[in-house]
């Protein structure tokens, strides 16, 4: 049984911290950041806003969008690896604050910044076995809650925000979710990780030469799997850390920019939210019409990778 898109949401905080801002409060340059990463600003969460915040906003615009209300939804899905609360799970505290009645199932994943991917390699299962009618996959993510502001090569790479999508299922295979495959190798632990004081630790050239190799050979299989070839996808969204590592998947697959979706200039890295937002970004501004493919590889904390075709 297949799946297809019904509705889409995302929220940024307002709070834009541009990399002069940066520039005022440690020893960086606007020069440096953009050529190294190419970002040029991201979105601040304010103290009191919280990750279940962010997921409820940008859920409730979800089903705003899809004309629903929360009780038509029967999986609710939360990806973060930064929310305040250890228990219980984002996606229950999502289904209370908007007053759900249905008890329908809630439960987080937790990929750091492949997790999107995690939740939607989840959704399509239980479409495919039949399971769920609707579910919504929301990812949602407080990076500033991790970020060491004495740490120059990971302060500046991160933002926050959140965005959901709800799946439909549908008697049609050629659309919605189409294809995910979804890796880890602990191994690579220590890459990048948080501390259990809140911060990110990251060998950055490291985990780049991993995110090059991995991003790509997780759409080449996705693309063999689904037996289609470049040309038969519209657009990429690659998950957004850096424009660098962005080029280099783009040139390796052999895929023109103009099939790129870029946010990272923007949000910055907004783990397992930057594809969704990016998603979200893109059909709030006319980019993707419906009925296009859309190849979403990502890579993170873990480590973890993966990806997704997905029909809008
Ligand atoms: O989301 C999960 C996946 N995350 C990623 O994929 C991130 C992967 N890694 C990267 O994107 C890049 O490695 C970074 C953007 C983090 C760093 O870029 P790089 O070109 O690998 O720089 P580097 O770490 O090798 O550092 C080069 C220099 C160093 O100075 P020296 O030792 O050469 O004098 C750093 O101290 O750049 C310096 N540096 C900075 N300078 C100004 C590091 N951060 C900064 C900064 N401003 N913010």
């Amino acid at each position: 049984m297949g799946n297809r898109l019904i509705g889409y949401g995302s929220y940024l905080p307002s709070r834009i911290m541009t990399n002069q801002d940066f520039e005022r409060i440690m020893d960086t340059t606007d020069e440096w950041i953009t050529t190294r990463t190419g970002i040029r600003e991201r979105r601040f969460a304010r103290d009191d806003e919280s990750v279940f915040d962010m997921a409820t906003i940008a859920a409730t615009r979800a089903l705003e969008n899809a004309n629903l209300t929360i009780d038509d939804i029967d999986l609710v899905i939360v990806s973060s690896v930064t929310a305040e609360l250890d228990f219980p799970s984002v996606a229950v505290q999502v289904m209370g604050r908007l007053g759900a009645k249905n008890n329908a199932p809630a439960f987080d994943v937790r990929g750091a910044c492949t997790g999107y991917i995690y939740g939607l390699h989840c959704a399509r299962a239980f479409f495919a076995a039949g399971i769920h009618r609707r579910i919504m996959i929301i990812g949602a993510e407080k990076m500033t809650r991790f970020i060491d502001m004495t740490d120059r090569s990971t302060a500046v790479l991160f933002g926050d925000g959140a965005g959901a999508l709800i799946f439909e299922h549908s008697s049609s295979s050629y659309s919605g979710i189409i294809d995910t495959v979804i890796m880890s190798d602990g191994g690579e632990y220590e890459c990048l990780h948080g501390t259990p004081d809140s911060k990110i630790v990251m060998n950055g050239p490291e985990t780049y030469k991993k995110a090059v190799q991995c991003m790509p050979d997780a759409a080449r299989y996705i693309m063999e799997h689904a037996g289609i070839t470049a040309e038969n996808v519209d657009w990429i969204i690659p998950h957004q850390a850096n424009l660098r590592i962005i080029n280099s998947c783009a040139e390796r697959l052999s895929f023109p920019m103009d099939k790129i979706l870029v946010t990272v200039d923007r949000h910055a890295n907004t783990s397992s939210a930057s594809g969704v937002l990016a998603l979200a970004y893109a059909f709030d501004n006319g980019m993707i019409k419906p009925g296009q493919l859309v190849l979403y590889p990502a890579f993170g904390s873990g480590l973890t990778w993966g990806a997704a075709l997905i029909r809008v």
